[in-house]
This record gives structure tokens, sequence and C-alpha cells, in this order.
């Protein structure tokens, strides 16, 4: 019977730690999961109440009609506006520019499509950015440098 001691030991042990799972388990997992699936239920209706932040592609149109009629039948068409500036909410609240929207004119914007990388698909143009901007290799490119050729109409409407 003495050699059975370390058995018993294991077992009991064994069975503490099924019982702080199973009892445990009620008070970690939350309250909703698992009511309409694999996953927390509450969270859906968490989400539905935030902000929106983003508008429907085509919202900044309702303000700015020209720019997006250039827009849309040019190359960037596919580009939607919030991409190279902000999302609406921080413009635009009760259908009212309440706030400025941010203009970005960094060549990091441009070169975050438009870097040539070995690796990037000849989908999209691309240009080595010391070549283009005329620059001898190890020459800082100014923080705007694009945007001193490209201007807004023809950023808003490439051919
Ligand atoms: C590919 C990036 C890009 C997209 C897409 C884009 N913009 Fe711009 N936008 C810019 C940049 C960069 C400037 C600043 C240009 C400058 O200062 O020369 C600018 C300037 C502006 C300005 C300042 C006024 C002006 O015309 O100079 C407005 C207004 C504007 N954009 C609205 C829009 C709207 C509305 C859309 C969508 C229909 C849009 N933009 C899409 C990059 C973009
Ligand atoms: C409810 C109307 C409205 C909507 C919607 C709207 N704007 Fe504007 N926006 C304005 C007004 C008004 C101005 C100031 C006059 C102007 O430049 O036309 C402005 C100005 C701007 C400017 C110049 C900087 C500034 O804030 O003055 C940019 C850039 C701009 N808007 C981008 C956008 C983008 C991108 C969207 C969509 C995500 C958008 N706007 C949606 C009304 C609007
Ligand atoms: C989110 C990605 C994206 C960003 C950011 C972007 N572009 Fe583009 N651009 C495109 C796509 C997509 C096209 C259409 C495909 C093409 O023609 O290369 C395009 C086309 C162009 C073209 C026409 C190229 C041609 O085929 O003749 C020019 C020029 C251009 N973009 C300049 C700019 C400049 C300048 C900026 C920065 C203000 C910029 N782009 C920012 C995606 C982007
Ligand atoms: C010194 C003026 C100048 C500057 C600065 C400049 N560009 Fe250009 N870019 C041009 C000209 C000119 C073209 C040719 C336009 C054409 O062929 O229609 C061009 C064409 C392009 C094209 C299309 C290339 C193609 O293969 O069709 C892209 C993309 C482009 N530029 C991106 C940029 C980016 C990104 C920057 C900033 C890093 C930039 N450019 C800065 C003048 C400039």
């Amino acid at each position: 019977m003495e050699h059975t001691k370390h058995i018993w030991r294991a077992a009991i042990l064994l069975v503490t730690v099924l019982v702080v799972l199973v009892v445990g388990r009620h008070f970690v997992i939350p309250k909703s999961f698992g009511e309409m699936g694999y996953y927390r239920y509450d969270a859906l209706f968490e989400y539905m109440g935030k902000e929106m932040r983003h508008g429907s592609p085509n919202a900044c149109a309702d303000c700015h009609d020209e720019i997006a009629a250039a827009k849309a039948s040019g190359k960037h068409a596919p580009v939607k506006c919030e991409v190279c500036h902000d999302t609406l909410a921080t413009h635009v609240k009760d259908g009212e520019k309440y706030a400025d929207m941010r203009i970005n004119r960094s060549y990091e914007l441009c070169a975050y499509c438009h870097q040539k990388l070995v690796g990037r698909p000849a989908l999209v143009a691309q240009v080595d950015l010391l070549e283009h901007l005329e620059l001898s290799p190890g020459q800082p490119i100014p923080a705007e440098a694009c945007v001193q050729c490209h201007d807004a109409g023809m950023i808003h409407h490439p051919e």
C-alpha cells in the first residue's frame, strides 16, 4: 500500500487541476461567448455602437464634386480620397465641415505605391526615387519632393 502513495498524490493533483479548470472556466469566459457561435456575441454590439470613421466611397463627392469627377476619370480612380487624406470623421460632422482635412504632401505617400521595388508587380507605375528626382545616391530626399512637380490638379487626375 505504501508504494501506491505517489499514484494517489498524482491522482489528487489531477482531480484538483480539473476542478480548478472546470470551475475557473465560468469566471474567465466572457458572458456572451458561444451564444451565436465560437465568438463573443456582445463584441458585435460594441462595434455597432462605435462612431463611424470612414465615409462611403463617394462621401467626399457630396461637397467636392469637381475633384471627385476629375479623379473618377483619371488613373487615380481606384485610390479612395481617404487613402491620401484622412477619414471623413476628422473633417465632417453632422453633414458639415468642422475641422480641416489633412493634406499629406510627404513624398512617402507617393513612394508607398510608386517607389520602384524589386518584388513589386508592375501593375502600378514605378519610379526609382533618386533617378526620378535627379538626386545622386546619399543625397536626402526633400520632404515634399513629389508635389513640386505633381500638383493637386495632376495628382487628382493623372492621365
Ligand atoms: C493620390 C493621393 C490623393 C488622392 C487619391 C486624393 N488627394 Fe486630394 N490632395 C492630395 C495631395 C498630395 C494634395 C496637395 C497637393 C499640393 O499641395 O500641391 C491634395 C490636395 C487636395 C485639396 C486642396 C485643394 C486643392 O485642390 O489644392 C483638396 C480639397 C483635396 N485634395 C480633396 C480631395 C478629394 C475630395 C479627393 C477624392 C475625390 C482627393 N483629394 C483625393 C492627394 C490626394
Ligand atoms: C459636408 C461637406 C464636405 C464633405 C462631405 C467633405 N468636405 Fe472637404 N471641405 C469642405 C469645405 C466646405 C472645405 C473648405 C472649402 C474648400 O476647400 O472647398 C473643405 C476643404 C477640404 C480640404 C482642404 C483643407 C481644408 O480642410 O480646408 C481637403 C483636403 C478636403 N476638404 C478633403 C476632403 C475629403 C478627402 C473628403 C472625404 C473624405 C471631404 N473633404 C469631404 C466640405 C466637405
Ligand atoms: C494607394 C496607392 C497610391 C498612392 C498613395 C499614389 N498613387 Fe499614383 N497611382 C496609383 C494607381 C493604382 C495608379 C494607376 C495605375 C498606373 O497607371 O500606374 C496610379 C497612377 C499614377 C500616375 C500615372 C502613371 C501612369 O501610368 O502614367 C502618376 C503620375 C501618379 N500615380 C502619381 C502619384 C503621386 C505624385 C502620388 C503622391 C501624391 C501618388 N501617385 C500616390 C496608386 C497610388
Ligand atoms: C522635377 C519634376 C518632378 C518631380 C519632383 C517628380 N516628378 Fe514624377 N514625373 C515628372 C514628369 C515630367 C513625369 C512624366 C509625365 C508624363 O510622362 O506624363 C513624371 C512621371 C511620374 C510617374 C509616372 C511614371 C510612368 O512610368 O508612367 C510617377 C509614378 C511619378 N512621376 C511619381 C513621382 C513621385 C513618387 C515623385 C516624388 C518622389 C515624383 N514623381 C516627383 C516630374 C516630376
